[in-house]
């Protein structure tokens, strides 16, 4: 959803034209998101005389000091505007900063239409005295409109946002009337804002009135700030645990804002994950950070007395590789291929080795001081949204027969939306690739609220959920930029088989399916490398469905989630109907579909159920149905009853591993499918990566 990006230079010397780059670099970054305007402000260094005249189109206004551009679509057309518009201001591209600040945002319309004027930085208004980038939203902003409107502002835009650069003009005018010569400070101002805001956000302020300074601050949405030294000397002699390093002064350096580590790590790895209540104040090449006293929680009204704290930085655990492309055309289908990799990394150092060399058991670090209230848990209760859902279903089976205790499971808008009862003595596990989907975000803080143990299993190493949990598991798949989730659904799948081995224990009575899981595990890599030959087979095979209205995947066990996810893929990036059925359901409703015609995907691969899915691909051959049947190795002849069905032959792994391996060749499908189909692979319509509004 939306994005936020923001470049500082101090002491080097920076040409307008390498500004733009940077700061339309940092929004592609951001556009894996999802997006549907963006926009920019940089300073403008024209007499008033020249800029009065050139407000050249309706997406641009200019004033004396700062230039603001925002565009309805894609970058693209952001970019292609802004250089049009500053072209016919005459502005030079080439004049050099050796300071400046400029903001950038990309916009996912909730309060308003995608049009320039709802687009972000939003205004103070005409004079552009402040300009804010948002993301998150401002629940009481009908009522600071209220007061902003009896004040005489008047408001161009359908946003929430608005309230906010409005707000900061009140104070600042307020605040210079009531101090006389002694004129209030851009954090002070902000400071004030902040105070009357409720809600979730994550802002970055910039002024006319505070040339070259920039004000970021959050509570519940994400924020990062990187931090790269130019001199040498000076980034030599301080080391990150150096909590003056970010207030020193008069270094030349360049600093990086955004809600996203992958629109920072190009530039530097030197990160400082920016805290609730936090304001950081950008000034003269230092930084120096103010929080609230007792800062209340994302919902709740900022309290009053900020005193300065001092914060170390920290190191990305991220490479520039992984958010690029590589030989691969798309994200999803980079994505897909790295599988083998990244499972190997999800279970790098977690599996320990026995006498025999061979791994014996499972070590969760950021679980083990955990495990045994978990053990005594009433319950587990898993809550999701999306694929991290289905990744959470997959995993159910193996947890109830590892670990004993009843596991149920909560789509998370589903689980606040009943206010469903949630007992201290509950294990909660949230699960999530982004750990910032607001639903599930929500969900953990009403957990939390009603005492159970909280524990998260995340892809981002920072996120809130990773924050917010008493305890967790971070899945290591590395950056996942498709929106599609490919590679952190497998991950997600691994870690929680090997939290049932951890909840487990190890009995003489489960030991043998011990050993199997884990010998699966450590074989689970060569799997997938298998898995993925199928590639070129899922494509002859999208070609086939290319014209389909309609996909129906039956499942059922370890693989009902497979049929959910498989569905989920082919609906949200193919955007062709799918639905994935219990296959134990068919015959209350959906067997009424089947017809020579509707293709149907069979999982009916060896485990528990596979006598049952036989049956099931029986009755729907006896109803003509148009099966592609996905069976184990070797079982083609005997799974399929008549030679004109397709089938999928897939590697056999233990049963609960088998979810990994079966949803490769779906995934691929839909990869595939997307491509034939025409469509955008990894920004499909109308869908974000990161959810973080309700
Ligand atoms: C940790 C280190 C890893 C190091 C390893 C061995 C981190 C992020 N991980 O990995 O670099 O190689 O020790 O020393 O520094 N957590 C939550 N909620 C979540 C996810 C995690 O509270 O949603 C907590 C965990 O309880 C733990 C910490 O975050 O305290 C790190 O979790 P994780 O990375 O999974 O731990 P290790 O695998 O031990
Ligand atoms: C969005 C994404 O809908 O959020 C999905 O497009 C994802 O891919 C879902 O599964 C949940 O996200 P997360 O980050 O909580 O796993």
């Amino acid at each position: 959803m939306c994005g936020i990006f923001a470049y500082l230079n101090f002491g080097v010397s920076r040409e307008r034209r390498y500004i733009l780059q940077v700061l339309f670099n940092g929004l592609r970054r951001l556009e894996y998101r999802g997006y549907d305007s963006a926009g920019i402000s940089i300073d403008d260094s024209l007499p008033p005389s020249a800029t009065s005249s050139s407000s050249s189109s309706s997406s641009t206004s200019i004033s004396s000091s700062l230039l603001v551009f925002r565009q309805e679509g894609n970058i693209e057309s952001l970019v292609k505007s802004v250089y049009e518009d500053v072209a016919a201001t005459e502005l030079n591209l080439e004049e050099s900063f050796s300071v400046h600040a400029g903001i950038a945002h990309t916009r996912w319309a909730t309060h308003g239409e995608p049009a320039p004027r709802n687009s972000h930085p939003q205004t103070s208004g005409a004079g552009n005295d402040f300009l804010v980038v948002h993301n998150g939203v401002i629940t009481n902003y009908e009522v600071l409109k209220a007061t902003l409107v009896r004040h005489g502002f008047t408001f161009e835009s359908e946003t929430d946002t608005e309230v906010i650069p409005k707000l900061a003009k009140f104070v600042f005018e307020k605040a210079n009337e009531a101090e006389g010569d002694q004129p209030v400070t851009f954090s002070q101002v902000v400071l004030e804002v902040m105070r009357h805001l409720e809600g979730a956000y994550a802002l970055i302020f910039k002024s006319k009135h505070y040339p070259n300074e920039l004000i970021a601050c959050k509570r519940g949405s994400p924020l990062l700030l990187g931090v790269k030294e130019l001199n040498e000397d000076a980034s030599n002699g301080s080391t990150l645990h150096d909590s003056q390093f970010l207030s020193k002064n008069g270094q030349p350096k360049e600093l990086f804002l955004s809600s996203d580590a992958n629109a920072i790590v190009e530039h530097t790895k030197k990160v400082l994950v920016i805290e609730d209540g936090e304001v950081l104040h950008i000034k003269d090449g230092g930084v120096s950070i103010l929080k609230f006293d007792n800062a209340k929680g994302r919902h709740g009204a900022a309290p009053s007395r900020p005193s300065s704290v001092q914060r170390a930085l920290s190191i990305l655990d991220m490479e520039v590789e992984q958010i690029n492309k590589g030989n691969y055309e798309h994200y999803m289908q980079k994505e897909i291929h790295e599988q083998p990799e990244s499972v190997t990394t999800t279970m790098r150092g977690r599996l320990i080795r026995g006498g025999s060399c061979k791994a014996k058991s499972v070590l969760l670090g950021g679980l083990k001081d955990h495990l045994k209230t978990i053990r005594r848990s009433r319950r587990i209760v898993f809550v999701g949204c999306g694929t991290s859902y289905n990744a959470a279903l997959a995993s159910r089976p193996i947890l109830e027969e590892l670990s004993d205790v009843p596991v149920t499971m909560e789509v998370a808008s589903d689980l606040l939306d009943r206010q469903g009862p949630i007992y201290r003595e509950d294990t909660a596990v949230f699960v999530s690739q982004s750990g910032e989907t607001a639903d599930t975000l929500n969900a953990l803080e009403y957990a939390s609220e009603n005492g159970a143990l909280c524990v998260g299993i995340t892809n981002t190493v920072g996120s809130a959920i990773a924050r917010h949990t008493h305890c967790g598991v971070h899945i290591n798949a590395g950056a996942e930029i498709g929106v599609a989730s490919t590679k952190a659904y497998t991950s997600q799948i691994v870690v929680m088989a090997m939290l049932a081995l951890a909840i487990g224990g190890d009995t003489i009575s489960n030991r043998a399916r011990r050993e199997a899981i884990i010998d699966g595990l450590c074989d689970l890599p060569n799997k997938v490398r298998e898995v993925l030959k199928l590639d070129a087979e899922m494509k002859e095979l999208a070609k086939l469905l290319i014209a389909e209205q309609s996909l129906l995947v039956f499942g059922r066990g370890y693989n009902y989630a497979t049929a959910l996810e498989g569905a989920l893929k082919v609906k949200e990036v193919a955007l062709m109907h799918s639905e994935g059925i219990l296959a134990g359901e068919m015959k209350h409703g959906p067997l009424a579909l089947v017809d020579e015609n509707l293709p149907i995907v069979v999982i009916a691969t060896r485990d528990a159920c596979f006598s049952k899915q036989q049956s099931v691909i029986q009755q729907l051959h006896a109803r003509k149905g148009r099966l592609i049947v996905m069976c184990s190795k070797g079982d083609a002849a005997s799974v399929c009853p008549g030679d004109s069905y397709r089938v999928i032959e897939v590697p056999i792994v233990e049963d609960c591993l088998q979810p990994v391996i079966n949803i490769v060749p779906l995934q691929l499908l839909a990869y595939h499918l997307t491509v034939l189909r025409g469509y955008n692979v990894d920004q499909p319509r109308n869908l974000a990566k990161s959810v973080t509004t309700q």
